[in-house]
């Protein structure tokens, strides 16, 4: 972890600067995804929280490796703070659904803010690695962006199913007598 500000003066910096938050940002989902499958009750969406997890570990692998690759082998992190806001939005969200069908809903409209992220940082990170020749880095950056974005269709597929239980039980609790 790294406490000091970095002099950040060229592109290089910049890209070793970022894997080092995306090194932090996949450490913070691997702890944060095995509460969300606890939670989530559609089996579906437990399911897809669970076969992400192990594509989250492929990715902190990968991720590692690419640092350690432009970084005189370390893989030492810092702190993605957008990431941490989005887990304990999260976990605030969890807490705060009154029955299973909301807290599944909450649980894969949190997933997905994190996902969308992670596509932006994933999408930057390969553009850079392209301009800097790192060629062999942008197509490992795109294979992790390519599961990032299967990750946010599963979930808005499942999101169809769980939204609409979600409205036809709020449609037939009646509002006026
Ligand atoms: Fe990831
Ligand atoms: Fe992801």
């Amino acid at each position: 972890m790294k406490f000091f500000s970095e002099n950040i003066e060229d592109l290089r910096t910049l890209y070793i600067a970022n894997l080092r938050k995306a090194l932090d940002m996949e450490q913070k989902i691997t702890k944060a995804l095995p509460t969300m499958i606890e939670k989530a009750t559609d089996p579906q969406l437990a399911s897809a929280f669970s076969n992400h997890l192990t594509e989250t570990q492929g990715h902190l692998a990968k991720v590692e490796s690419l640092l350690r690759n432009v970084n005189n082998g370390e893989a030492d992190t810092s702190t993605c703070k957008a990431i941490s806001a989005l887990v304990t939005e999260a976990e605030d969200n969890i807490k705060d659904a009154a029955d299973t069908t909301i807290r599944d809903i909450t649980l894969i409209a949190s997933a997905q803010q994190v996902e969308h992220h992670e596509i932006a940082v994933y999408g930057t990170l390969r553009t850079w690695a392209e301009l800097l020749g790192e060629d062999e880095a942008a197509e490992i950056l795109d294979s992790i962006l390519d599961e990032e974005k299967n990750a946010d269709e599963l979930l808005t597929a499942i999101a169809d199913g769980v939204n609409t239980a979600a409205a036809n039980t709020t449609n037939a609790v009646p509002t006026h007598v």
